[in-house]
């Protein structure tokens, strides 16, 4: 088990090139914290808007600074009033104040939930902020079988759990991709529509009856599509109530208990094969901004995450990656 480790730090606002590691050796915990080895951590486009000062109202920072909202991996330490987690345990997190992106994070134990052995390092990593934002903006919609609901860009990494949540519920799901993507989506039951000009003639075809609700994640003219294909606004979400939710689970305090609420039922339905999050990009950690640069291509099917410690992984066996992802994969010794 290594004492120390190294953490992504960036000294100003800016792109990906104002990251870099810096040595962290590992934390003591608070009273009512854990130390968790980090195995797998997710990225996500909120951390570069973040990082590139686009949110420095709402979310100011203080330099030095870290990022990393989202974490899987193994307690090593507990403060001294922790004792329903032991260590060694394997648990998925988020990440309170930020920093998952490191070989250490200390966090209040209640932060942390048990990692079924169903839930692998990679898809545990990235699950926390798409998760907890999929599974709010789906479950504020109260969805059930008499609803039609599109979903833009439902491949992504928030749009294709946010599918799977609707398909749960009993909707019956249209989700904007592009037809590399229509395969992948027409197997997990989600009727496949390609963006661009004509979209809304090609949903009027795909439904068959009214839409009842519109999630947007993409943003662009899609408030005023959901409009004319007459869904009622209080159930549009727009890629802006998009972001308050994630900037409302991003700043989660440890006082706040509904993200682990929300993990544990999500780490539940992937265990019980209810619910099944892919992996777009799998990085070592080393690689973290080709990591974010794959993220910022817009392209993802699922998730990009980081690994801190080498993992046992499909991603040599044929499952999907970018081409960036594979080539460092399939680099490695
Ligand atoms: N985090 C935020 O602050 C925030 C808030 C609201 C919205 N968003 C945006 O929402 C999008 C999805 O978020 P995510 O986290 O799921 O990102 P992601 O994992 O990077 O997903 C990107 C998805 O966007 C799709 N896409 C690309 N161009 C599109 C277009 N013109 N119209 C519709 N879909 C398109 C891609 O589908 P194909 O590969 O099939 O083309 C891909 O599946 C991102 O573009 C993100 O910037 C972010």
């Amino acid at each position: 088990m290594a004492k120390t480790g190294k953490a992504v730090e960036f000294d100003r606002y800016g792109d990906v090139h104002e990251l870099h590691f810096v040595d962290q050796p590992r934390p003591e915990p608070a009273d009512d914290e854990v130390v968790v080895e980090v195995i797998a951590a997710g990225l996500n486009h909120i951390e570069n808007y973040i990082r590139q000062g686009d949110f420095d109202d709402r979310l100011p920072l203080a330099f030095p600074a870290r990022q990393g909202s989202c974490f899987a991996g193994i307690v090593r330490k507990r403060g001294s009033a922790v004792r329903d987690i032991a260590i060694g345990s394997e648990v998925i997190g988020h990440a309170v104040g930020g920093g998952a992106h490191a070989t250490w994070i200390a966090v209040p134990a209640t932060a942390v939930v048990k990692k079924p052995d169903g839930v692998s390092w990679e898809v545990a990593g990235g699950l926390y902020l798409a998760g907890a934002t999929a599974y709010d903006i789906v479950r504020s919609l109260h969805l059930g079988p008499d609803d039609v609901v599109v979903i833009t860009a439902a491949a992504g990494g928030v749009g294709h759990i946010e599918c799977q949540l609707a398909m749960a519920a009993g909707a019956t799901v249209i989700g904007t991709c592009s037809p590399r993507n229509h395969d992948y989506l027409r197997s997990i039951g989600v009727t496949p529509i390609t963006y661009g000009d004509g979209l809304e003639q090609r949903i009027r075809d795909a439904a068959h009856r009214p839409v009842t609700a519109f999630i947007d994640n993409f943003g662009g003219d899609n408030p005023d599509l959901s409009e004319t294909l007459g869904v009622s606004p209080s159930r549009f979400r727009s890629s802006e109530d998009r972001l308050d939710v994630e900037i409302r689970f991003i700043t989660a305090d440890r006082e706040d208990g509904e993200p682990a609420l929300i993990l544990k039922e999500l780490a539940s339905m992937i265990d019980r094969h209810r619910l099944r999050v892919l992996i777009s990009g799998f990085y070592p950690f080393d690689y973290i901004a080709e990591a974010f640069d794959d993220l910022a291509l817009k392209h993802s099917r699922g998730k990009v995450v980081v690994g801190m410690q080498p993992v046992e992984t499909g991603a040599r066996s044929g499952w999907y990656l970018s081409e960036k992802a594979r080539s460092i994969v399939e680099a490695l010794p």
